[in-house]
């Protein structure tokens, strides 16, 4: 008849960037493989209010499944938990809740990804040195495990200090001014660490604009392909290093499928991450 079986919703946090945007691609594609497969995507566009109404629809939708990036962990543990409990199957994707109320998790380990960062960095400083943290939004889950997981590791080294730690949100536009109002202060510092890329390059060019040339090393998040992105700007030296955050879009559609033709899945499925420098992103 043409009429899809299944009707998967997915809330997206937001898609503002082109790393949500490669996620909402890559499920697209996915989805071909699926012709029984309907998708809807809301986007939340950065509101953890808007996500919670956004699912509340997607349930009056009459959804088989939800797949859920949320935005902040806190304020969508309620109305997840709630999902999960009707006996719709919850996946969730690369931000996590404060419940273990869902029934598949996908997504790269944050706290790994902040270990990775840090043993960079201590590399790079050579064990002496003062870092500019940039935190993404403090309330989801991958800024807190990349926070704890990069102070994990440089707190092995008495001569290296986080000496701030900026808010970014995520954001491009948000880091670029913490860090204009932070030159602004005059404190040296020998090395950004950015929660993910696009903040990193914000950051960077208001290092740039007032010191014109690059002393100060910069660490991103996500490795994302094509123009203007974290790997591009690898190649262009603006960032020394960024940690490969696959999205996880196409996998989070398979384990969709696995799940509503009720097949055994993982609860926990970690993507791998990958320390992406001037050495290896040609290969790339
Ligand atoms: C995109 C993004 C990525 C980051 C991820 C964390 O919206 O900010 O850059 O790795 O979300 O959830």
């Amino acid at each position: 008849t043409g009429k899809s079986k299944f009707l998967i919703g997915f809330s997206q946090c937001t898609t503002a960037d082109a790393w949500r945007k490669s996620m909402d691609l890559e499920m697209q594609n996915e989805l071909l493989y699926y012709p029984d497969f309907q998708l809807i995507i809301k986007d939340a566009g950065n509101s953890s209010k808007k996500q919670v109404k956004d699912i509340n629809e997607l349930l009056a939708a009459g959804i088989d499944l939800l797949i859920v990036s949320p935005n902040e962990s806190e304020p969508l543990t309620g109305i997840v938990g709630d999902v999960f409990k009707k006996g719709i199957p919850v996946i969730l994707i690369d931000r996590k809740i404060e419940s273990d109320n869902y029934t598949a998790f996908i997504g790269g380990n944050n706290y790994q990804i902040g270990k990775e960062a840090g043993k960079y960095a201590v590399q790079l400083l050579n064990g002496k040195g003062r870092i500019v943290e940039i935190s993404g939004l403090e309330g989801s889950s991958p800024a807190k495990e990349r926070h704890n997981g990069f102070v994990e590791e440089i707190s092995k080294f008495p001569g290296i200090k986080i000496i701030s730690s900026l808010s970014g949100e995520w954001e491009v536009s948000s880091a670029e001014k913490v860090m204009n109002d932070y030159l602004e202060l005059n404190i040296p510092f020998d090395l950004v660490f950015a929660h993910n890329d696009v903040m990193a390059l914000g950051a960077y060019k208001s290092y740039i604009r007032k010191f014109n040339t690059k002393k100060a090393f910069f660490i991103g998040v996500d490795g994302l392909p094509g123009n203007s992105s974290g790997i591009q700007a690898v190649m262009d030296r603006k960032l020394d290093a960024t940690m490969l955050y696959p999205t996880g879009g196409s996998l989070a559609i398979s384990l969709a499928a696995n799940i509503l033709n009720n097949k055994m899945v993982n609860k926990e499925n970690i993507l791998n991450t990958l320390v992406i420098d001037s050495i290896n992103v040609r290969a790339l």
